[in-house]
Formats: C-alpha cells, sequence, structure tokens
C-alpha cells in the first residue's frame, strides 16, 4: 500500500493565536504548503493570500478548493509583486514556515532525502540548477564553505574532498550516492545520519534560503497594516539567526522575547517539529 502523506502543521495553535485571525481581513500564507495554517486561519473567518513556489504544492492546494483562499505559484522573495497582482497594499498578517514539507521529504524523485534513493534535485521551485550540478560542478573551496556555513558541518572540508574524489570517477548522481560517500569520509555519527548535515547544506544553497528569507522579511514588514503581525517558524540555526536580528532591527514591536518551541508532546508526535523556533513581531499604530 502507497504511505499517504501528511504534513502535519506545526505550532499551529501558537500561529492562530500570534495571528489573532479577525473575520473578513486578510492575511498572507507565504508557505502554502499542505495548507494546514491556512484552514486555520479560514476557519477563523480571514482571508488568505497562499504562495508556495512548489508547482506540485500549488496544485496540491489549488485541487483543495478552500473558499477564501487565492492561490500563487511564487517565491516569497517576490511578495510584493503577489499583493500588486492581487490587488491588496496591506494585509493583516503574514506567515512564514519554512523550509520543506513532508510531501518533499517522502518524494525521493524530488531528492531531498539522504534515505531514499533519487536523483540529486532538490528545488523546491523546480527551477534553477538542481544539486546534482552543483555537487559536480563547485570547486572544492565552494563546497567546503557551503557545508561549513549552511550546514554547520564540523568536517565539511573532509566531505568536500571526498565529493571531489568521487566525481572524478565519474559523477555523482543519486541521493543515496551521495549519501555513501559522506558516509564513508566521516564515519558513523552517534546523533543522526552522517549525510544530514551534508543535505540541509545543499538544500539551502540549491534554492538559496537564506536570501529568499532576507528578501521576503523587508518586504513583508512593509505590507502589514497597523497592529498587523508577522510570524516566522525556523527550523536552523541561521534562519532563526536572521530573523531575530530582523525584528529587532526592524522597528515592528517583538512579540516573542524568546522564540516560542515546540512543547516535548508536540515533538513526541511531529518529530519535523523538533528544531521548530517561533519569532513574531508587529507593526505598531493599530
Ligand atoms: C514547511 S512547509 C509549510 C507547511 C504549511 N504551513 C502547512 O501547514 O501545511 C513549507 C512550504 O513552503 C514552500 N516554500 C519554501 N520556501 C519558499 C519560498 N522561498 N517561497 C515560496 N514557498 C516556499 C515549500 O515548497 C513548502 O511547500
Amino acid at each position: 500500500m502507497e504511505a499517504i502523506t501528511q504534513h502535519v502543521p506545526v505550532l499551529y495553535q501558537e500561529v492562530l493565536d500570534l495571528l489573532s485571525v479577525q473575520p473578513g481581513r486578510v492575511y498572507v500564507d507565504a508557505t502554502l504548503g499542505g495548507a494546514g495554517h491556512t484552514r486555520g486561519i479560514l476557519e477563523r473567518g480571514g482571508l488568505v493570500l497562499g504562495l508556495d513556489q512548489d508547482p506540485e504544492a500549488v496544485e496540491r492546494a489549488r485541487a483543495l478548493n478552500l473558499p477564501g483562499l487565492r492561490v500563487f505559484q511564487k517565491n516569497f522573495r517576490h511578495l510584493k509583486a503577489v499583493l500588486e497582482e492581487a490587488g491588496v497594499e496591506k494585509v493583516a498578517g503574514i506567515l512564514a514556515d519554512l523550509g520543506v514539507s513532508s510531501f518533499h521529504l517522502d518524494d525521493p524523485q524530488r531528492g531531498f532525502s539522504y534515505q531514499k534513493e533519487g536523483p540529486l534535485d532538490m528545488r523546491m521551485g523546480k527551477e534553477g540548477p538542481t544539486a546534482e550540478e552543483v555537487v559536480n560542478t563547485l570547486p572544492l573551496e565552494e563546497l567546503y564553505r557551503i557545508l561549513r556555513d549552511l550546514g554547520e558541518e564540523k568536517q565539511a572540508y573532509r566531505i568536500a574532498k571526498a565529493i571531489v574524489e568521487a566525481r572524478r570517477k565519474a559523477p555523482i548522481r543519486t541521493t543515496t550516492e551521495l549519501a555513501e560517500i559522506v558516509r564513508r569520509a566521516v564515519g558513523f555519527r552517534k546523533a543522526g545520519h552522517p549525510a544530514r548535515k551534508t543535505f540541509q547544506a545543499l538544500r539551502m544553497y540549491v534554492n538559496d534560503e537564506l536570501g529568499a528569507l532576507a528578501e521576503f522579511l523587508e518586504q513583508a514588514k512593509e505590507a502589514l497594516a497597523p497592529g498587523g503581525r508577522l510570524v516566522v517558524i525556523t527550523f536552523h540555526s541561521l534562519e532563526d539567526r536572521l530573523v531575530k536580528h530582523f525584528l529587532k532591527e526592524s522597528g515592528l514591536k517583538v512579540l516573542t522575547k524568546k522564540p516560542i518551541t515546540p512543547t516535548p508532546e508536540e515533538v513526541a508526535q511531529n518529530p519535523r517539529a523538533r528544531s521548530a523556533k517561533l519569532r513574531a513581531g508587529e507593526k505598531e499604530g493599530a
């Protein structure tokens, strides 16, 4: 039997409490995914402009036919253009729940999983260079820097060298080939799969996740109506740092002195929530 992927929304109640949805007002879900959070906004009477860069996520969301939801296949780094297209100037709240969804991780063809064999793709938006192109073409120094900075991988140099040596013999084509190259380079690890950080780093690079986030945050601040709230869930320390500094410098009122994290019960039910950190800010002047 084929496993049915379901994406369980992270910090669901916390997000909805912070957005404090008012009926008839417009909200942006910048990372629509399986529309879990969006359903909560709609159930409370809000209207949603939902963005996802992934054509498959967009198709699934459109097929739901949820009243009050308009779906855009766009990277959230183009938030301003989406609002212009929608004819909306200011919104009451904006949510970004970053990273990949269970749909991505569960489908070997998308290339995000180091456990399931598939092409080394990793592009959420299905555009631009794939992870295969990255691992087979970037110079050693650059691969090293990506693994060190985006993966916070302690053995970045050793892994980058192993990749370069392997590709000299034959191009690296699949997720499991890459995972095996990493495993051979660094050996067994107590904490998780040895290729976890390498895959994370490549995914963040392929999708320019930090670049898109920085551009999005600026536009989100501009798009909020007075009293409007920005809620961001991150899964990576570099992203969390970016959001934390942005909120501090942005002039928004910080609503989360410390990030909100999931309860142990939530993590037990949904392991993907494990590293989630939620931060929120409010535009003054309500
Ligand atoms: C963690 S999931 C969101 C899940 C959603 N909150 C839910 O409850 O079902 C992240 C989604 O955001 C999308 N995404 C990630 N980065 C994006 C970006 N820069 N622009 C637009 N969509 C993005 C991914 O394709 C994925 O579908």
